[in-house]
């Protein structure tokens, strides 16, 4: 089931599909996570692929990885706190994968505030694929983030972050599709 799940994902790079779940396994992240992770794999190298053909310059491979294992320590920091995205990327550096660590970093927030006239990277595709993945339907950003503010906006900080992220999320998605001939709805499952 989980490798039908990824099977129409490239393979080629340093850190392969089969090595990725095997790290997932290995650090005993479980199912429902594994399975959100490969779809915001997919829909990662969707848009790599869709962006690669219009001559930007993005490494499939890179997003496929930061996908698969941008929540690897995210039931790591539920049951002990810390933040899931520092605690995912430090652990990978400790592994010797220092590019999909920094995309694993960044999945939650962007290092830079993204701005309209900032470029892609694959840090950018895959914290934006993250935002079109609920649990493992993929859903428009409106759908994502009314369920982040049900989830997470229990104070006026919280609710302050999460509308910051939204405002930033919007503009990742206007330089990502402003270079594509598809719409943000044309992004589907499978
Ligand atoms: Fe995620």
């Amino acid at each position: 089931m989980l490798f039908h799940d990824i099977k129409f994902i490239p393979v080629n790079s340093m850190i392969d599909n089969r090595t990725c779940i095997q790290i997932l396994h290995r650090q005993k992240v479980p199912i429902h996570i594994i399975r959100h992770c490969a779809v915001v794999a997919r829909v990662g190298c969707k848009l790599a692929d869709n962006l690669r053909s219009k001559g930007e310059v993005i490494d499939i491979d890179i997003v496929r990885a930061g996908g698969l294992l941008h929540d690897i320590a995210k039931m790591q920091a539920i049951e002990n706190g810390g933040d899931h995205a520092e605690i995912g990327a430090r652990f990978l550096e400790s592994l010797g994968y220092y590019r999909v660590a920094e995309i694993v970093r960044q999945h939650v927030f962007l290092k830079e505030p993204v701005k309209p006239a900032s470029s892609l990277s694959e840090e950018l595709v895959v914290n934006y694929a993250d935002k079109r993945v609920m649990h493992t339907k993929v859903v428009s950003l409106d759908e994502r983030f009314q369920d982040l503010f049900k989830r997470y906006g229990e104070n006026r900080l919280a609710i302050e972050k999460i509308e910051e992220l939204y405002k930033q999320v919007r503009i990742m998605e206007q330089l990502i599709f402003s270079r594509m001939a598809i719409k943000p709805e044309d992004i589907q499952y499978p």
